[in-house]
């Protein structure tokens, strides 16, 4: 099939190529000419684990251009995966989408069938099947169908061709065999549904999955105060088939381009519809309060954090990902420097983002090792492979005091204990050294 598709983040990329290696012929629509040239080249400007071996092995099928009016003119099927940030208000900023929609139906010469990929409230796939029933050009008939995404960062490919289900919200038995072309071949279970349905089913999935990650956070709190350990107790709820063990993960609260986005638009949309759902709100706030969980427990080793010098290690919102948004590190940075403290900063992908964000405030070390050295605290933020392997007996030697929070539980609890280290993390016991020297 002829498919086009405007927008090449992660979305959009991850779904032109996973199309085109299917045997699709596949055109990608980019207008920043940056992006277009190493797209052109071969090079995804994400990262994305696979993606590029795969952009390679279906070049044949790809194409990359900045020529929207020839992508869309005969395109039998228009992905639109482009972004939809929340507005000030929590609402998804649905600007993009329409900037989209304009240049189709400006463009569009035969019918055609536009898929929303990006997340979009409910009703949005209705209002732009009115929109271009009022904008498309005499004759052309433009169906709209719902079909959301349930990629992971880090994953994604693999998510992509192997998804769990595949929802389609349809309005016509036209939209329904389009789509089903466009996906033929994959054997995973297809849920036929309104585009309403469709849309809710993106949201509830992933305010489901913010609500879950809340839920174990709170539990991770008060793990700490009786004395209990929050990874057994994860891990003995997870056996439930009932619960499932998967995100169940307690940490420094969830981050990146959805979970954040999609609770707060959710929410928005119950408001706007005068109707007050407690749960989300709750692991909203919960959130917020789980990301200043490590400065807090900072306040408490060290009077002030003022003139202290602070090692953060792991920035993306989780591994896998050059990704910052929405990441804890860029809040937990921002206080430590309002504090007055000094921090230096490692990751293995983010560095270059972090720079163009933070410049000379902070400092970059290219290993763990000169992140820590001379350090007062450490506060691990992203469960890098790197940070987990690191030995906890480096810490000791490496800093000027080793105090450890650990916003991930990378490390042990003995191993912590025998490396003579304060290690302080989510929901386990502290570890102290005791004070003859000896383990505690
Ligand atoms: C998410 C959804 O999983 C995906 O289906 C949707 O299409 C897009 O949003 P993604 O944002 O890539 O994917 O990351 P995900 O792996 O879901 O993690 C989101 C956040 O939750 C991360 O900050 C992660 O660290 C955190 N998390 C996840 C936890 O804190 N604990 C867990 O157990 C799992």
């Amino acid at each position: 099939m002829d498919i086009s598709v405007a927008g090449t983040g992660y979305v959009g990329l991850v779904t032109g190529v996973c199309l085109a290696s299917r045997g699709h012929k596949v055109t990608c629509v980019e207008t920043d000419r940056q992006k277009l040239a190493a797209l052109r080249a071969g090079e995804p400007p994400i990262f994305e684990p696979g993606l590029r071996a795969l952009m390679a092995e279906s070049a044949a099928n790809l194409t990359f251009t900045d020529d929207y009016a020839g992508a869309y003119k005969n395109a039998e099927v228009i992905f639109i995966s482009v972004g939809t940030p929340e507005r000030g208000d929590g609402y998804a900023n649905l600007k993009y989408v329409y900037d989209a929609a304009e240049q189709i139906a400006a463009s569009a010469e035969s019918g055609c069938t536009v898929v929303m990929k990006s997340t979009v409230p409910m009703g949005t796939c209705e209002k732009l099947e009115k929109f271009f029933a009022c904008h498309a050009g005499e004759n052309v008939r433009i169906d709209v169908a719902s079909n959301p995404e349930f990629l992971s960062q880090g994953t994604a490919v693999r998510d992509f061709l192997n998804e769990q289900r595949l929802v389609f919200g349809v309005r016509s038995a036209s939209a329904e065999k389009v789509l089903r072309a466009v996906y033929a071949g994959f054997t995973k279970p297809v849920i036929v549904t309104d585009p309403q349905t469709a849309e809710m089913i993106k949201y509830a999935s992933n305010n489901f999955l913010a609500l879950k990650i809340s839920f174990i956070n709170e539990i991770a709190n008060i793990c700490e105060l009786v004395g209990a350990d929050v990874d057994t107790v994860s891990y003995g709820m997870g056996l439930d088939k009932r619960i499932g063990e998967k995100f169940l993960r307690a940490g420094i609260g969830y981050g990146g381009s959805c979970f954040p986005k999609d609770t707060l638009a959710l929410h928005w949309l119950a408001k706007y519809h005068d109707y007050e759902l407690k749960t989300v709100k709750a692991a909203i706030e919960v959130n917020e309060n789980q990301r200043i969980r490590l400065i807090k427990k900072l306040r408490k080793y060290h009077k002030s954090v003022e003139g202290l010098r602070v090692a953060v290690l792991g920035l993306t919102f989780k591994p896998g990902t050059d990704d910052l948004r929405e990441a804890p590190s860029v809040m937990n940075i921002n206080i430590l420097l309002e504090e007055g403290a000094a921090v230096t900063v490692w990751d293995p992908v983010a560095v270059p983002r972090v720079k163009a964000m933070f410049g000379d405030q902070v400092g970059y070390a290219d290993t763990i090792e000169r992140a820590v050295e001379g350090t007062d605290a450490c506060l691990v933020l992203t469960e890098w492979e790197e940070i987990k392997n690191f030995d906890l007996k480096k810490f000791k030697h490496l800093m000027k005091t080793p105090l450890i929070l650990d916003g991930r539980n990378c490390f042990d609890l003995r191993a912590a204990a025998e490396a003579g280290i304060t290690y302080d993390s989510i929901g386990r016991k502290r570890v102290t050294p005791a004070p003859d020297g000896s383990c505690a």
